[in-house]
């Protein structure tokens, strides 16, 4: 008989109640009792499990006593029936043990810590925690699509392997087919003699590429992979993670930051609305109050504060930080949480930060100091979104490459959206699993990636 997913027993069970039917899964838990014994069976196609009850007045308990067995992956038929607990079980016929599980299977107990699955990545899935992760990171990567499709844009794919620094962080990865050894004298004799005669990095972003499908299809999204060699090792950075960037023509700083705001909001009433059972669990598991958070993050406007006037706030405060407060420094993530969390206690657009410590694309202030970008942060993680109006004038832009004592030659095409057609135009980066932390309330980037790459850990 061909089995049927969990989900759809347990979503449409006035259909299947009184059949009979075969599941497929792994064993969670299982009770063995004189004249009864239980399993719950979890198939990966939703959080629940499906009871299946044997009894032992109509099965010899020999026909399934190999399926008791923590981690074994079952066959089972039988009758569905209603059940009042749990919606629906099965009263078992048949059973087929499709793989056996020795003792050392290392998910025996009910919980177990994140730090201690983190060591067993291969087998997290088989967790209620993270099959709840990467069901929310499933739709909520699902709604970011719909919210583009719906609205316009293109979802275009940007390389991989690129030329150039987009964010001129200088922290790439390179990608090189080099041997360990090597006779080369130069820098420059090495890169020339490697598989694309120049030097080859991971991207950081599709930005830059982004901006030249953009400025002939006029909407576009990117949604893949970047990778960041930072050193920073905290519970916030991963060296691979994905990222979410649209870009917009004809759109000014305000515009995209209405974009910006809405495009969240919609991703968090898709989960509300479409992983109800897996709200529920973080609600309990890891952020009490979470769903009273997402829908008061969607149903109340966002704050907006400029970088100058965040300055003042945070040196009014009272607060001791580590970091200095300082007009012209960077907002450290301990200033950025005192902001979102204490201050307006909801996410907010810190607008209009110094040139100085910005990338070199975003548009120039008329104030001569300040650039026109912002930066999204929310309680509980700060940053989740970088996003800024490019600077479409070819003079400024070039004056600000030089500036970073960046090869000008190596942007000529960059520079050509300036020279043909120049538009404005405005875009934003959204970190993938940032906003999963945010849905979910799961506390480490480590816990929302199958298999995360860190500082020192591959
Ligand atoms: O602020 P960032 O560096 O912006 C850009 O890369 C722009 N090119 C985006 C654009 O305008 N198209 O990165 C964007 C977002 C951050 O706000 C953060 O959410 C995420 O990417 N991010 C990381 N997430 C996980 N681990 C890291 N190491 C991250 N670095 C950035
Ligand atoms: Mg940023």
């Amino acid at each position: 008989m061909k089995h049927t997913d969990i989900c759809e027993l347990f979503n449409s069970s006035a259909k299947y109640v009184g059949t009979t039917v075969a599941v497929c899964g792994w064993v969670r838990t299982w009770r063995d009792s004189k004249s009864i014994a239980f399993i719950e069976l979890n198939d990966g196609t939703c959080l629940k499990n499906l009871q299946l009850v044997f009894d032992k007045q109509k099965m010899s308990e020999a026909s399934f006593k190999d399926a008791l067995v923590t981690g074994a992956a079952l066959k089972a038929e039988g009758e569905l029936i209603a059940s009042e607990r749990n919606g629906c079980e099965m009263n078992v016929t048949f059973v087929e043990v499709l793989g056996s599980c020795p003792q050392d299977y290392p998910l025996q107990k009910k919980h177990h810590t994140l730090e201690f699955l983190r060591t067993i990545p291969h087998l997290r899935p088989r967790t209620k925690y993270f099959e709840a992760v990467f069901a929310v990171r499933s739709r909520i990567s699902f709604a970011i699509h719909k919210y583009f499709q719906e609205h316009g844009y293109k979802y275009v794919h940007t390389p991989i392997i690129t030329g150039s620094d987009c964010e001129g962080a200088g922290e790439m990865f390179r990608a090189t087919t080099m041997p360990w050894k090597t006779d080369c004298k130069t820098e420059e004799e090495y890169f020339a003699s490697d598989f694309f005669g120049r030097r080859a990095n991971l991207t950081v972003s599709g930005q830059l590429e982004g901006e030249m499908a953009a400025t002939g299809l006029g909407k576009i999204y990117t949604f893949g992979p970047t990778f960041r060699a930072e050193h920073s090792n905290t519970t916030r950075h991963a060296a691979e993670f994905w990222q979410i960037e649209p870009e917009v023509c004809f759109a000014d700083i305000h515009d995209i930051i209405e974009i910006a705001e809405e495009f969240i909001k919609f991703i968090i009433s898709d989960v509300l609305e479409n992983c109800k059972d897996e709200l529920a669990y973080f609600d309990e598991r890891a952020e009490k109050g979470l769903i009273e958070k997402l829908k008061s993050v969607v149903s109340s406007d966002f704050a907006k504060i400029s970088y100058t006037e965040a300055v003042e706030v945070l040196k009014k405060s009272g607060r001791e930080f580590k970091y200095p407060v300082e007009w012209g420094a960077d907002l450290q993530t301990e200033h950025e949480r005192y902001l979102t969390e204490e201050y307006y206690k909801k996410p907010v657009f810190v607008v209009d930060y110094p040139a100085s410590i910005k990338a070199f694309y975003m548009k120039q202030n008329p104030d001569g100091k300040t650039v026109a970008a912002t930066d999204l942060l929310v309680p509980g993680i700060g940053e989740i979104i970088g996003c800024s109006e490019r600077e479409a004038d070819p003079e400024k832009l070039k004056n600000a490459m030089l500036a970073r004592k960046m090869p000008l030659e190596a942007y000529e095409q960059y520079l050509d959206l300036r020279k043909y057609g120049t538009v404005p135009h405005s875009g934003f980066g959204l970190g993938l699993e940032r906003i999963i932390m945010y849905v979910t309330g799961v506390q480490n980037i480590r816990d929302t990636l199958l298999f995360p790459r860190t500082v020192g850990s591959l």
